[in-house]
């Protein structure tokens, strides 16, 4: 019987992961936890406890007491957040994946652990961005996301840790908040858009980024949990892709629903730079042959779903 851990269950991921989780494992089978106090979301949905990502002892007293079998560990300091603060980014982000890592090889865990195309930089080719390719990221969030990739990889080999990873696009949902990345105006144009008709949009009109709906990037962390280890053919983490667009087109998809909607964009945010070194689209085809991976949600039904659901969640 597996007894699953979510650490960081309160956050963008956490929250809809734990739901899911809990829908195919049983709820007691669940545990959240999070620094933060438990999400609405998750009230009543099975066990949630406080806890700090970094503290090894704390999370190791947990998991004897639990006797947890698979962890999935999200918390992390996500790109922008992380270049205000590029200290914690590294000593959250990092030290968080090191203990955890370290249990699992004495507990024998399975553990999940994301990754991002952050981990791509300036000079990693931007279209159809390969598996492997060249990767020198430019921001402390992308360099810990490729740091913990080798860490993984690492105990994979040395230690034959049962350790799993994609590297998320961005990512897009109605349920929860998300918090700190330079994908993120693809959620807050859907609040602009349906609340004051508007938006008013960090990035350049066509600043193209690899994106996915939430749905699809959650089916994609639990079915890469499931597949047999001899199918997954690298211990890196694997991309992951679904859709591929840019402000003007997002918007262009949000005014067929609402005609009145108008954008408009800044100059001069910080987080036009992040974007400008990581791909426009990924090429996700080891995912696909290795494990199943198929996106479901393209740009038009992501669109329909965001506006239909956060209009009746804003009682709009
Ligand atoms: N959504 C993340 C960010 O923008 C990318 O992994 O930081």
């Amino acid at each position: 019987m597996q007894k699953i851990l979510v650490i960081g269950a309160c956050g963008q991921i956490g929250g809809e992961l734990t739901l899911s989780l809990r829908k195919i494992y049983g709820g007691e089978n669940v545990i959240a936890a999070d620094i933060k106090d438990e999400h609405p979301m998750l009230k009543g949905t099975g066990p949630y406890t406080t806890l700090d990502a970094t503290d090894a002892e704390a999370t190791k007293a947990l998991v004897e007491k639990e006797g947890v079998t698979d962890i999935y560990l999200l918390a992390a300091l996500l790109s922008a957040t992380g270049e205000k603060n590029p200290k914690l980014a590294w000593d959250l982000n990092m030290s968080s994946l090191r203990q955890i890592l370290d249990l699992g090889v004495e507990k024998k865990l399975k553990i999940f652990w994301p990754s991002s195309i952050a981990v791509f930089g300036a000079t990693t080719p931007r279209d159809n961005t390969p598996q492997k390719t060249i990767v020198e990221p430019t921001t402390m969030y992308g360099v810990t996301k490729y740091a913990g990739e080798l860490l993984c990889q690492y105990y994979a080999n040395r230690y034959g840790l049962d350790i799993r990873s994609v590297r998320y696009p961005g990512l897009i949902s109605w349920k929860g908040e998300p918090g700190g990345g330079t994908t993120d105006y693809a959620v807050d144009i859907f609040y602009g858009a349906l609340k004051d008709k508007k938006y008013s949009c960090f990035l350049s009109e066509d600043t193209y980024l690899p994106m996915m709906y939430m749905d699809d990037a959650i089916r994609a962390t639990t079915s890469l949990m499931q597949v047999p280890i001899e199918n997954m053919k690298t211990h890196m983490s694997y991309n992951l892709s679904a859709i591929s667009f840019s402000p003007k087109e997002i918007s262009e998809e949000i005014k067929k629903h609402i005609p009145e909607f108008t954008i408009e964009y800044t100059e001069n945010d910080p987080r036009q730079a992040i974007a400008n070194g990581w791909p426009k689209s990924i090429d996700d085809s080891a995912a696909r042959a290795d494990w199943g991976w198929k996106h479901e949600f393209d740009l038009s039904k992501m669109t329909e779903v965001m506006l239909e659901n956060l209009k009746i969640k804003l009682e709009l």
